[in-house]
């Protein structure tokens, strides 16, 4: 029997394991990594499956923001192990995991992702609903998700990750930086990566 329960800090080994099968190592170079890098995500939210002891399914959601001041939560990643695949098993995690985003109190879900499979569960193209996402995703695969009516009027803009919590620095210094920098400088957090030199398109 498979068990759906919230995921616990014991099962992150099996499901960084899960993740690899499912997207390939590679996969922290794609567009949707951009919303998780350094930011938690939302743990009362995330889903896990069991069969037995056996972790085969997860379901995660990070927070983020439309525009100026419209929270939501992106969605994924979403993957069931090879072997149980085809039995409800990723369906039964995206219908309890967007329950639970809304008993939350959320109301927005948007995602990256495969259409002909999140279209199943609501989920439309984003950028039609006048959403924005600045990475070089396909239309088809940047999605978004009302979860009570009427959620999606007058949300419109950029999708962002919420700024991670950063510890404070001594002295100020990163805003004396700040004031005295270069004009049009961008900081960067120190430890975020470089954008990926290419994008996958077509992949979330
Ligand atoms: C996508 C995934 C989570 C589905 O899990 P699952 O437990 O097999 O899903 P379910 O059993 O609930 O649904 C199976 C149905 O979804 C369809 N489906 C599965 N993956 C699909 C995909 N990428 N695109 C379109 N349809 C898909 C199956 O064909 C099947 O259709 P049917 O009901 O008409 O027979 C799983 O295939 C997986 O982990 N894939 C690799 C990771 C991935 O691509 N995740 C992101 C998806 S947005």
């Amino acid at each position: 029997m498979i068990r759906i329960v919230r995921e616990r800090p014991e099962h992150a080994a099996a499901i960084e394991r899960l993740l690899d099968e499912g997207f390939g190592r590679n996969r922290k170079g794609r567009p949707s990594y951009r919303f998780r890098r350094r930011v938690a995500p939302l743990s009362e939210l995330c889903l896990v499956a069991l069969d037995g002891a056996a972790l085969v399914g997860v379901i995660r959601f990070w927070p983020v923001r439309i525009g100026a001041r419209t929270p939501a939560v992106l969605l994924g990643p979403i993957a069931v192990a090879g072997s149980h695949r085809g039995r409800g098993i990723g369906s039964r995690l995206v219908r309890r995991g967007l329950a639970a985003c809304r008993a939350a109190g959320h109301r927005i879900s948007v995602a990256i992702g495969t259409r002909a499979y999140l279209g199943r569960f609501g989920f439309a193209p984003a950028r039609a609903q006048g959403l924005i996402l600045k990475a070089r995703v396909d239309d088809e695969r940047f999605l978004v998700r009302a979860l009570n009516p009427g959620a999606l009027d007058g949300a419109a803009g950029e999708v962002r990750a919420l700024a991670p919590a950063s510890p404070p620095r001594a002295g100020g210094a990163r805003s004396r930086r700040g004031r005295s920098g270069a004009r049009g400088a961008v900081a960067r957090p120190p430890e975020s990566p470089a954008p990926p030199q290419r994008s996958p398109r077509d992949r979330g």
